[in-house]
């Protein structure tokens, strides 16, 4: 694939902006160049942005990147993905193509869930997530391959790691909630989705109007559904991207079996806090994304309207 066609580059461009990305303006762009598609940092302006942010903005970044490789192999393209290619340039990941394909099923069935895929930011069904099935996912789609060695998802179901893990959301969303800077900022980024009655820990995005849980109802909550974790070993600019690719990647699989899920960092955006997921959980590396998932809950609303390309300058 040496040229791209305008179609070609919409198609894919269109699909890599359906990828999670954290609140503010959109971190990437696409260069299409001979034979490979890049992802650059879209930086211009964000300089000034607290560590924490840019490190979302990068996972946010890392996820694309993984959305970009689903794309061109759903459309039966042999692909190489490489993270940070010319370290510390603007280009965060570059696919090559290496060849045609015989697309599978599952890549089929992927490049479908990237545009099902959404915030499901409310209680789950009641189906309980099969045990096996969620290893499964992680297996085939978090780490080891796929551009994301050195990266772990664990998932959060012992009675220890729930309670810590209750006890540091809560402390979180108190502080953030009471922040006024933040969500002031907050405000800026994002649109207002209004929750109602579901505007509460652990599914929603803390905002001042969020309600606060008690520690048991929190617990219960936690309980109830299957929280992951996306940790990597060391905590740079290939790391954040490594934990994107994990988190989009396992994401989409869950969307393949019929789940849905959300994603949140703000909590991770206290050093307490992800210090105290370290100590707490024993984990052996940086916590970057907790995720839940989980069955969809009987349709109360119809679902809105998936996006497509179109991009907001606040989402
Ligand atoms: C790195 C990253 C961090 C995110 N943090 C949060 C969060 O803390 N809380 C939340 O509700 N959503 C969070 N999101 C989800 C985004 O808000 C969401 O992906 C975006 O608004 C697009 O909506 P969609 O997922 O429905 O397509 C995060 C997404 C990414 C990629």
């Amino acid at each position: 694939m040496s040229r791209w066609t305008a179609a070609q580059r919409r198609e894919i461009t269109e699909a890599v902006n359906c990828s999670p990305a954290v609140c503010g303006p959109r971190p990437w762009s696409l260069r299409f160049v001979d034979g490979a598609v890049e992802l650059c940092r879209n930086d211009r302006g964000q300089e000034s942005l607290p560590e924490a942010v840019r490190r979302d903005r990068l996972v946010s970044c890392g996820a694309a990147a993984a959305t970009l490789e689903i794309a061109l192999r759903g459309r039966g393209l042999r692909t190489t993905l490489r993270l940070d290619p010319d370290h510390g340039t603007e280009v965060l990941a570059r696919v090559t193509v290496d060849g045609g394909l015989l697309v599978t099923e599952r890549e089929r069935h992927l490049f479908a869930a990237v545009f099902l895929r959404h915030s499901y930011r409310r209680p789950f069904g009641e189906q309980p997530v099969n045990h096996d099935t969620c290893a499964r996912i992680i297996s085939e789609h978090g780490p080891d391959g796929h551009g994301v060695e050195e990266t772990q998802v664990i998932r959060i179901d012992d009675d220890a790691g729930i309670a810590a893990t209750a006890r540091l959301l809560g402390y979180a969303a108190a502080a953030l909630r009471a922040d006024a800077g933040y969500q002031r900022d907050l405000a800026a980024w994002s649109q207002q989705e209004s929750l109602g009655d579901f505007d509460t820990m652990p599914w929603a995005l803390i905002r001042t109007s969020t309600r606060l849980p008690d520690q048991p109802t929190l617990v219960e909550r936690l309980r109830r559904q299957t929280t992951l974790l996306v940790i990597t070993s060391g905590d740079t600019r290939i790391d954040h991207l490594r934990a994107g690719v994990a988190t989009q990647r396992v994401w989409l699989a869950a969307v393949v079996r019929g789940m849905v899920g959300s994603v949140h960092t703000q909590s991770l955006h206290l050093r307490e806090v992800r210090a105290g997921l370290i100590e707490h959980l024993g984990l052996a590396g940086f916590p970057h994304v907790l995720m839940r998932l989980g069955h969809p809950a009987p349709m109360l609303t119809p679902p809105r309207p998936r996006r497509t390309g179109g991009w907001a300058a606040a989402r």
